[in-house]
């Protein structure tokens, strides 16, 4: 891992779960998406979604959210995108690889976004190297791979990562990787040693990097006889 890699995003909507982590120092960023906010139980339509994520931008400010579109028209990816960056200057806007029936238009919007708005562009639900080298042509700012799907379909999420970072080093990309959709603690540690930038973990799995059952008899042999040495 010969270059500075940027860290740890926190992959969820709950401002208290990322209040605590970033009270640690531990997050350089947090993602979201339509089902994480659900999840959360943000309602209120826009109103909710907005609210929601200006307090998490405001929360991490200068770090960066990701906020995604929540349709594939074209027209409405394009006003929706310009509405979640007005929101905060730390907000950038997922965008899917393609529509639900392959629909080939969102790196177009991609394009115009980053080159034209000036909007920054997480290029997400992707589940192989070529799509993200397209997504990075295109001119993403992040694309993002969903490393715990690749290895749910079958196969080696490590080599895809592996593989894009080769391909995006050799174009001299300056696209970010990000590996998502973690399902175990390795997870982290095995996707940036294959070369992601950024792997955004779910906050349990932050807890498990964290806590280990050796840890926690050392400690407590350590307090135990920290106690005989006061009496
Ligand atoms: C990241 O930004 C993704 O939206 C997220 O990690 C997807 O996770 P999932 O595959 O568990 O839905």
């Amino acid at each position: 891992m010969g270059r500075p890699l940027t860290g740890i995003f926190l992959d969820t909507g709950n401002r208290e779960v990322i209040a605590r982590y970033h009270a640690m120092g531990l997050i350089r960023g947090v993602t979201t998406n339509p089902t994480i906010l659900v999840k959360e139980g943000v309602t209120s339509g826009w109103d909710g979604i907005e609210k929601r994520c200006k307090e998490i931008a405001r929360l991490i400010a200068p770090l960066p959210l990701s906020v995604e579109v929540t349709t594939n028209d074209s027209k409405g990816m394009l006003q929706q995108a310009k509405r979640l960056s007005g929101w905060a200057k730390n907000i950038n806007v997922k965008i899917p690889i393609h529509g639900p029936g392959g629909e080939l238009e969102n790196l177009r919007i991609v394009h115009l976004l980053e080159k034209e708005e000036n909007i920054r562009i997480n290029v997400t639900a992707m589940m192989s190297a070529q799509q993200c080298l397209l997504a990075a042509m295109a001119g993403a700012t992040y694309v993002s791979i969903f490393g715990g799907r690749v290895n749910n379909m079958g196969y080696d999420s490590r080599r895809e990562v592996r593989l894009l970072r080769d391909l995006l080093d050799a174009f001299e990309s300056p696209a970010k990787i990000i590996v998502g959709s973690t399902r175990e603690v390795l997870n982290i540690v095995e996707w940036f040693e294959a070369g992601a930038d950024i792997v955004t973990a779910v906050p349990n799995l932050l807890e498990g990097m964290i806590v280990h059952p050796y840890s926690k008899e050392t400690v407590r042999q350590f307090l135990e006889d920290g106690a005989r040495l006061q009496r």
